[in-house]
């Protein structure tokens, strides 16, 4: 599609697959750092250099990152961390995030994790092809995560539900109230029993935790495991579907099978290439007008952190739309965000990757992308390949 009738087309409606995305960017970003859309009817605007980005995650007096999450998902779910600001933020991210420092992470259970991908395989092995989304990046993260917060095994695929309705609240917000009704009735009663009898598991450590002698109380906690494993489990089922349509579609499926040493960087370059979060939503304080990369905004506005095309910078990035398993990326890269707000759960997505990825090698060692329809990452604010039919 020529650019000016892209532009005209609303934002929340761009699919731009693949390397359309990538390249459009770049008539963007060559034009200035900052390039004016629209985002349901309102103008809104897109940070689209590298530089400028990670001055726009910094820069949280004119972009206070509080204000998208108040506006979006905390009126559904209740105040969490993300809706607050400066010391509470950082007091309530503290207690919030403890499972997921890397020392956690690392001493958490990868045959879990391992369990549950060999599980979802054994569901399809015997077919001759599969779509690798809706069989198992759709599910792996959403067991993973119900299995983490000790969720018996009989109501983890309810609770799935319950979680990706929950993300559904501008586009579907009747039934992310319903999810938010259901889930929380079915936290009541597991809450007040962990309180009692603690377990090891992370409901259990969310309760009993308290940093400077301060404690969740349970609407926090039913916000926060309604936030936290939400976006987790989202990001990283697109995550997993966008390395393995890099992996399939570059040919270079075989030579990570072949190379264990390779799989962490190709891991990193595919978190590079197609970022699950292409466009982090930010609004500018009200009140009075911002500048942003020396552009006056209104206040109120939208302005939208560009991390793919900031990831695609060729000012950073050599060759940039290539996929290169071979560069180092994983400093540069605007893909977990950057500053105050950067993602606290990218070690356990990192972990949930690799894993992932050693399983799927070792049981579906030929597997193939047969149709390229729906395969390359599509959408904006959340990016992933709509279906991998493969066989293996
Ligand atoms: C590959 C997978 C993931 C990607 C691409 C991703 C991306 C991001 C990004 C870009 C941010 C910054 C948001 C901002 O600046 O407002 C963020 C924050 C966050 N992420 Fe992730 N994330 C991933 C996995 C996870 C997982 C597995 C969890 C937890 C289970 C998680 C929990 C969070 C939370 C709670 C925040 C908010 C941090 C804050 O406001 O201080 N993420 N993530």
């Amino acid at each position: 599609m020529p650019r000016q009738s892209q532009l005209d087309q609303d934002m929340s409606e761009w699919e731009l697959p693949g390397l359309a995305l990538h390249h459009f960017l770049d008539e963007l970003r060559a034009e200035g750092p900052l390039a004016k859309i629209e985002y349901y009817g309102m103008p809104a605007y897109l940070v689209t250099s590298h530089d400028g980005l990670m001055r726009a995650f910094k820069d949280t007096v004119n972009l206070p990152p509080e204000r998208a999450y108040q506006m979006g998902i905390a009126p559904l779910i209740g105040e969490n961390f993300q809706s607050m600001s400066g010391e509470r933020h950082r007091l309530y991210r503290k207690l919030a995030t403890p499972t997921f420092r890397p020392r956690m992470v690392d001493k958490m259970d990868s045959y879990m994790m391992q369990e549950v991908a060999d599980e979802l395989i054994a569901r399809f092995i015997d077919c001759s092809q599969t779509d690798m989304t809706r069989s198992f990046s759709l599910l792996y993260p959403y067991i993973v995560i119900a299995r983490l917060l000790g969720i018996p095994r009989d109501e983890e695929e309810k609770f799935a539900d319950w979680v990706v309705g929950l993300l559904h609240f501008t586009s579907e917000p009747e039934r992310a109230n319903r999810c938010r009704d259901e889930l929380w009735a079915y936290l009541d009663p597991v809450i007040e029993e962990r309180r009692r009898n603690p377990q090891d598991d992370v409901i259990s450590q969310l309760i009993h935790d308290d940093v400077d002698g301060v404690k969740m109380d349970d609407a926090l906690l039913k916000s926060h495991i309604g936030i936290m494993f939400s976006a987790g489990s989202s990001t990283t089922h697109d995550s997993i579907g966008n390395l393995l349509y890099a992996l399939l579609s570059t040919g270079e499926w075989n030579r990570v099978r072949d190379n264990p040493d390779l799989r962490d960087q190709a891991i990193d370059e595919a978190l590079r290439w197609e970022p699950a979060v292409s466009f982090l939503p930010r609004v500018t304080k009200a009140g009075s007008a911002s500048i942003i990369e020396g552009v006056e905004i209104p206040a109120d506005s939208f302005v939208f952190m560009g991390i793919a095309s900031a990831n695609h910078d060729a000012s950073r990035f050599e060759d940039p739309h290539r996929f290169n398993i071979d560069r180092e990326v994983d400093a540069k890269s605007m893909t977990f965000g950057h500053g105050p707000r950067m993602c606290p759960g990218m070690h356990l997505a990192k972990m949930n990757l690799r894993t992932t990825l050693d399983c799927l090698l070792e049981r579906l060692p030929n597997l193939q992308l047969i149709e390229s329809e729906g395969a390359a990452p599509s959408g904006t604010i959340f990016r992933h390949p709509a279906k991998l039919l493969c066989s293996f």
